[in-house]
């Protein structure tokens, strides 16, 4: 998989992807992430990149033309399956979204600064429009990395345990049951005893019981989906 982010601030957006999973699937070349900074597609000496809103209003508005021409030298290089925009007006970013996307070849992810961008961008490029949640961050980077983050880890062999994605929060649309590790006793707070067991099906069947509960009682609408 490749992914190709535009941005006004490619240094926010190296640590992420310098550490941890995601450093290791790149290392391995399950992904690349190439970073292009929409300042070089400007053609004046201030490198602009925004400007006013017609019609009147506060903030800056991110202008086309450096945009289009970022977006076209990369679709001359190679086809895309999806032009991706963060903003905080998109769809909400769930897990099967994640788990959709991780399948694609290539993807380019746009992040959006002040206002927002002209919103021909978006109606000439853009084929999905992406929210982390409903709160407005400073700029796109930061979801852009969240679901960067999202979709790398499911990319088959980037995560060392193949079945611990599929075992995560979510994926069956139920939060994960309680965890426990040594020691089995602290403080006198003990580990459930069915846990050392060694009675795997009872086990299995426990951890079903429990994310069902944790669900209920946190996340009652994800049970209704
Ligand atoms: N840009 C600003 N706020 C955002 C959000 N909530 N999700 C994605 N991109 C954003």
């Amino acid at each position: 998989m490749r992914i190709d982010i535009i941005t006004v601030l490619p240094e926010l957006l190296q640590s992420p992807f310098n550490a941890s999973i995601l450093k290791r699937a790149i290392d391995a070349g399950l992904v690349e992430v190439h970073f292009h900074n929409l300042r070089d597609y400007t053609t004046d000496n201030y490198k602009t990149i925004d400007d006013t809103q017609f019609g009147g209003g506060a903030g800056m508005v991110m202008m086309i033309e450096p945009i289009d021409k970022c977006i076209s030298a990369l679709k001359e290089e190679r086809d895309y399956d999806e032009v991706i925009y963060m903003t905080p007006d998109g769809e909400t970013l769930k897990q099967g979204m994640a788990n959709h996307l991780s399948l694609k070849e290539n993807i380019i992810i746009l992040c959006g600064h002040y206002k927002g961008v002209d919103q021909r961008v978006r109606d000439q490029f853009i084929t999905r429009e992406i929210s982390i949640g409903d709160y407005v961050l400073s700029g796109g980077e930061l979801g852009a990395a969240v679901l960067c983050d999202a979709i790398i880890r499911l990319i088959p062999g980037v995560l060392g345990d193949e079945t611990s994605a599929l075992t995560d929060s979510f994926q069956d649309n139920l939060l994960a049951p309680p965890i426990y590790t040594r020691p089995r006793e602290y403080k006198g707070w003990k580990v459930p005893e069915l846990l050392l067991s060694g009675n795997f099906p009872k086990i299995e069947k426990w951890r079903e019981e429990q994310a069902y509960e944790r669900t209920k009682e946190r996340r009652p609408d994800l049970l209704e989906e």
